[in-house]
């Protein structure tokens, strides 16, 4: 369902992606490793559209985005969950998860209150909340929350810069659960991680970078049982 096709981002002068190629299937959930500073929330942002890639093509279900506007992509079923979440603390739970909706709002009323009951049930940590400023939720409510104004979106393509960042192991365990079952129902996934071991666990393919090139693709499995691979790439990490 996505192409990546000799990538080439710069920030300024920096050259943050370096002919960068690689394929997702439909479905898959790709977990996207690498150092601080290698280049993943760069490829996140430039497949949603934030940053203008230099050179190559974004083949995303038959068709080049690469020159998209980032709202243009959000309409074609892709949506970016940032780092930073960017959650409005001073707007209600309900107001953030409407704002997904944003851009279908006007045509798409119903569904819109369908959907919102949909996204409760996949976070029930949320329910009885919604009235709530999402500012005096917790830092893995929040998380939720910014998940569930993306998948407001509609999306089919999922793209998470770090999720479990700052957040209890256990509430990293509820969340690789829900991007589990989100991936059951049909949505791909890219996860961009630094906790390599949740990551790996719950992904079908890994993509490991290294200052802005691809060092290694291949199947999660193949990366927990390689420690070559681990040792080179993501430290001594224990899986
Ligand atoms: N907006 C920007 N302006 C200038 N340089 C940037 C910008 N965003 C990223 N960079 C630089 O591009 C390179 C890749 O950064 P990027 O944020 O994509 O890495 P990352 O793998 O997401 O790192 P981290 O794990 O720290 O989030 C780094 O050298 C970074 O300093
Ligand atoms: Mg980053």
């Amino acid at each position: 369902m996505l192409e990546i096709k000799n990538l080439d981002v710069f920030h300024s002068y920096i050259h943050a992606l370096k002919d960068l190629s690689f394929t997702v299937k439909e479905g898959e959930l790709v977990a996207v490793l690498g150092a601080n500073g290698a280049g993943k929330s760069t490829l996140l942002g430039t497949i949603a559209g934030l940053y203008r890639p230099a050179k190559g093509e974004i083949i995303y279900r038959d068709e080049d985005i690469s020159k998209c506007s980032a709202e243009r992509i959000v309409r074609k079923g892709i949506s970016l969950i940032p780092e930073n979440r960017e959650i409005f603390g001073t707007l209600s739970v309900r107001d953030n998860l409407l704002l997904g909706a944003f851009h279908r709002y006007r045509k798409d009323k119903t569904t819109i209150q369908k959907d919102l009951k949909e996204i409760l049930e996949i976070f029930p940590a949320l329910k009885g909340r919604e009235k709530d400023l999402a500012g005096s939720l917790s830092g893995g409510l929040q998380q939720m929350l910014a998940i569930g104004r993306g998948l407001m979106t509609n999306p089919r393509l999922l793209l998470l810069d770090e999720p479990s960042i700052g957040l209890a192991p256990l509430v990293v365990k509820e969340i690789m659960s829900i991007l589990v079952r989100l991936k059951a129902s049909g949505v791909t996934i890219i996860l961009v991680e630094q906790n390599t071991q949740s990551a790996l666990k719950v992904a079908d393919s890994a993509l490991i970078i290294e200052r802005g090139r691809i060092a290694h693709m291949g199947n999660s499995s193949e990366v927990i049982a390689d420690s070559s691979i681990r040792e080179a790439y993501l430290g001594r990490v224990c899986l």
